[in-house]
């Protein structure tokens, strides 16, 4: 396969700090190569060794692809209407998402695949190279199954939240409910997901029932992540750690316990989805405190119809920095290699030669006009293994 050389690069963000200077591995007048998909060389232009084909970045900032680990992209229906009671005043409950549920058991296979398809690529031409998806709007054995295999045809990162409310039928038997969850329906999802999620949360499902539910999944080789803390405080991070689930996500309430079992260690990463707070009217996740405890911090869009109805990692990196007060390096940081550690993958998130070549080209000089240059479309050009997609 032939190589190419993306040289001229006038700020590069590599995510390895061995690679350039501090946490980012910055490297100015930079250029990277790529040969079948994957890095084979990242430093100085002026020393890139020749390749077959050539691009001129122009003295443009270039960073890794955006790792969005936390996204609900098959649902059928919006929920316009709940947004805009909403911004009149009615309060956000997680009640809404009975809406979507039933739009999305009344919509065909193909409306479903195309929905996906349709955000995949908003979110691919925004530099999103790698996306997490889940079900959670079929909620039965049947809807569940249907929706992570159609989320399988675009992405490998599948997650089965069976447990996202308990549906309607169930409403007098939410024990029965669980039993479905952890039985008939993780039989009919375990094939098709990677990862087991609960919506952990007062009105969804306790700790107890969270705990049933992410011992089931594990058990058939799904690992765990957890919709924690949204809300109001609540068990779930400190059940995401107990676990070792790969993420604890929204961390929007949190007690000291929390933010020290969150920075102990263990490898649960706090995913903050702060498109959620803002589409919600609610206070965001204190990202300072997570940081600076010592957390492992990541980004995600959470684009769903009801809470965030956003696929734009450059919009979450601008609200993080604007009012979680990250600072914009930390930010890329976050929604970058923070993805990757969420997702458990080591080969993206970071131009290390090996990493896959996912990355996007900003009409930017640096990194930080992602958070300097609110609403404005920046990313120009995104390669995923190593072919220009967007
Ligand atoms: O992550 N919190 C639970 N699930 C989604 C919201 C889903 C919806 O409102 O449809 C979330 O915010
Ligand atoms: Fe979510």
């Amino acid at each position: 396969m032939p190589t190419t050389v993306i040289t001229n690069i006038g700020s590069l963000v590599t995510n390895d700090p061995s690679l350039g200077a501090g946490p980012l591995g910055l490297v100015a007048d930079a250029a990277v190569v790529m040969e079948d998909g994957r890095i084979a060389w990242v430093g100085p232009a002026g020393r890139a060794p020749a390749a077959d084909e050539t691009f001129d970045a122009g003295g443009r900032a270039v960073l890794p692809g955006f790792v969005d680990s936390h996204s609900h992209l098959v649902f059928g229906g919006d929920r316009t209407q709940e947004f805009n009671a909403r911004m009149s005043g009615t309060p956000y409950t997680a009640g809404g998402i009975r809406t979507t549920v039933a739009a999305t058991r009344a919509a065909s296979d193909e409306e479903l695949d195309a929905n996906v398809a349709r955000y995949v690529a908003e979110a691919r031409r925004q530099g999103t190279t790698t996306i997490e998806t889940k079900s959670g709007y079929g909620l039965t054995p049947e809807d569940e199954a249907r929706s992570l295999r159609i989320a399988g045809r675009h992405t490998s990162e599948t997650t089965y939240l069976g447990a996202h409310i308990v549906p309607p039928e169930y409403t007098d038997d939410p024990a029965g409910y669980v039993d479905l969850v952890t039985g008939p329906m993780l039989d009919a999802c375990a094939p098709h997901a990677r990862w087991v999620d609960v919506f952990c949360e007062k009105g969804a499902f306790d700790g107890d029932q969270a705990r049933a539910i992410l011992t089931a999944g594990a058990r058939r080789g799904l690992v765990p992540r957890v919709h924690a803390n949204q809300l109001g405080p609540g068990p779930g991070v400190q059940l995401a750690v107990e676990l070792g689930a790969a993420s604890a996500d929204h961390c929007t309430h949190l007690t000291d316990a929390d933010v020290d079992a969150l920075a102990s260690g263990t490898g649960t990463v706090a995913t903050l989805l702060p498109g959620a707070e803002f589409s919600t009217r609610a206070t965001y996740p204190d990202a300072r405190r997570l940081i600076d405890a010592g957390a492992v911090v990541a980004l995600s869009t959470d684009c769903n119809p009801g809470s965030s109805f956003t696929s734009s990692m450059p919009f979450c990196i601008a609200v993080a920095v604007r009012d979680m007060r990250m600072t914009p390096d930390e930010a890329v940081a976050a929604a970058t290699l923070g993805g990757a550690r969420a997702l458990r993958r080591d080969d993206v998130g970071h131009l290390t030669p090996g990493a896959r070549a996912d990355l996007m080209l900003l009409d930017a000089p640096s990194h930080v006009h992602l958070a300097y240059r609110p609403g404005v479309p920046l990313v120009s050009r995104v390669w995923q293994g190593g072919i220009q997609v967007a």
